[in-house]
């Protein structure tokens, strides 16, 4: 087999057999194909498409490329939640915990910021001593243990979808549905969980910008993890504005802590409860689908989730203290400052990616690879669409490191919004679900 007959055939728009895939996948991991026909190759993807199972063997080769976790001798079932990645989505923070005390494991790798998105584990590292560095070994203890693991991703997971990713990055193949599908399923199934859940998040600040293109990346995902054997269900959600009110490493962590506590955010708890929900149902802990959000909502009001959270924290190294006082565990920024709204009128946009963006200029992402971020800094909304504000009420607070900073951000974030004069329906939360029946 040669790597330039594998490109010939996908440039021609033929589909690749299993073998074709592997030997390509395999040799590009190993070194033995070199990046530039690595490049012409996911052009031609990008150009042409992939079938459902062509798909579905990208996915299973660059699973295969490095350690695949087997988790089956901790517990019958292990849950996992992936987010394709919003503004201001602390999904992972609340509904882990949840579903946990709510009696199902959950072990998973997260990420770090990537562009105008934030990442969980940048979020989790604004508590103090809190570690995403975690062995194998130690994973599974604390899935036993603790029933809640959040780890980053060991080098060894996936590598072929990392020299993948970095090379699509510069090739401009990002946007390719079946790599991305690949992308992220290939280290969801090489991470070991069997119940998975996927939050596919569309709008102004998410990867995938149209229903069309949401809906096709989520039933692609799905397909894939029944072809590999998991349980895996999909939801495509709304990320037009920010989720929840807050956007910045700690001020997220605080937000999922008021959440635990039962006083989050409408949107924000609308939307755990009812993954976390979902999640508990494909696991089989309840009976239907209206018993697991019952179950979720005992597991707020009597507090148990919220000590899930302490205890998880705990067991990573961190403060777990700061389930009790935030405000005193959590760094906070200097300069805080209000956004005042210069026009009276129901807010109609209030742009995400602008949000992200802002975010990360203030210093709570990264500009190059290997910034650090600031946990402090960020914006908390005072607003959303469909909310009425008069001039001078404020539209946010900016957290930031100095004046100029907070100057700046306001700067940003004024074109962010639009007013209407007549009322505005927010928008839908969560649009389309696709079950794993
Ligand atoms: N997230 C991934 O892990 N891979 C992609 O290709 C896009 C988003």
């Amino acid at each position: 087999m040669r790597a330039v007959d594998i490109i010939a055939k996908k440039r021609d728009g033929e589909e690749l057999s299993a073998e074709e895939i592997e030997f390509f996948i395999q040799g590009y991991t190993s070194e033995d194909i070199p990046d530039y026909q690595a490049a012409a190759w996911c052009m031609a993807v990008q150009l042409k498409g992939m079938t459902p199972a062509e798909t579905t063997e990208l996915t299973l080769s660059m699973a295969r490329s490095g350690q695949q976790i087997d988790l089956s001798d901790v517990a019958p079932l292990i849950a996992d939640k992936h987010s394709t990645g919003g503004v201001g989505d602390k999904v992972t923070l609340a509904l882990g915990p949840l579903v946990a005390a709510s009696g199902q494991p959950v072990g998973k790798m997260s990420g770090r910021g990537l562009g105008f998105s934030g990442g969980t584990l940048d979020k989790l590292e604004s508590i103090p001593g809190w570690t995403a560095e975690i062995s194998i070994p130690q994973f599974k203890e604390q899935i036993r243990r603790v029933g809640l693991v959040i780890a980053g991703q060991t080098a060894d997971l996936a590598p072929a979808d990392k020299k993948l990713y970095s090379l699509r990055d510069v090739t401009a193949t990002v946007p390719s549905l079946p790599l991305i599908a690949s992308s992220i399923m290939s280290k969801k199934i090489a991470a070991g969980a069997n119940v998975i859940l996927l939050d596919v998040k569309v709008g102004d600040g998410a990867f995938m910008q149209t229903m069309d293109d949401a809906t096709a990346l989520a039933e692609m995902m799905v397909a894939i993890g029944r072809l590999a054997g998991r349980t895996v269900a999909a939801r495509v959600t709304d990320m037009n504005q920010p989720l929840g009110l807050a956007i910045g490493n700690a001020l997220e962590v605080k937000e999922a802590i008021a959440t635990l506590k039962g006083r989050g955010p409408a949107d924000f708890t609308e939307l755990i409860l009812a993954e976390a929900a979902h999640l508990l149902h494909l696991c089989h802990i309840t009976d239907s689908l209206e018993a697991a959000q019952a179950l979720v909502r005992q597991k707020i009001a009597d507090g148990s989730a919220l000590r899930k959270f302490a205890d998880f924290v705990a067991a990573q190294g961190g403060d777990p203290h700061v389930v009790d006082d935030p405000d005193g565990v959590l760094p906070s920024a200097p300069v805080v400052i209000p956004l005042r709204s210069p026009h009276s009128g129901t807010l109609s946009a209030v742009r995400a990616r602008a949000f992200g963006m802002t975010s990360v200029a203030l210093g709570g992402g990264r500009a190059q690879k290997d910034d650090k971020v600031d946990p402090s800094v960020g914006i908390v909304l005072q607003a959303k669409i469909g909310d009425y504000v008069k001039q001078g009420q404020p539209l946010c607070t900016i957290h930031a490191r100095t004046q100029a900073d907070a100057n700046m951000a306001a700067a940003y974030l004024l074109p962010a919004y639009d007013w209407s004069p007549t009322p505005v329906t927010p928008p839908i939360l969560i649009k389309k679900t696709f079950d794993a029946h």
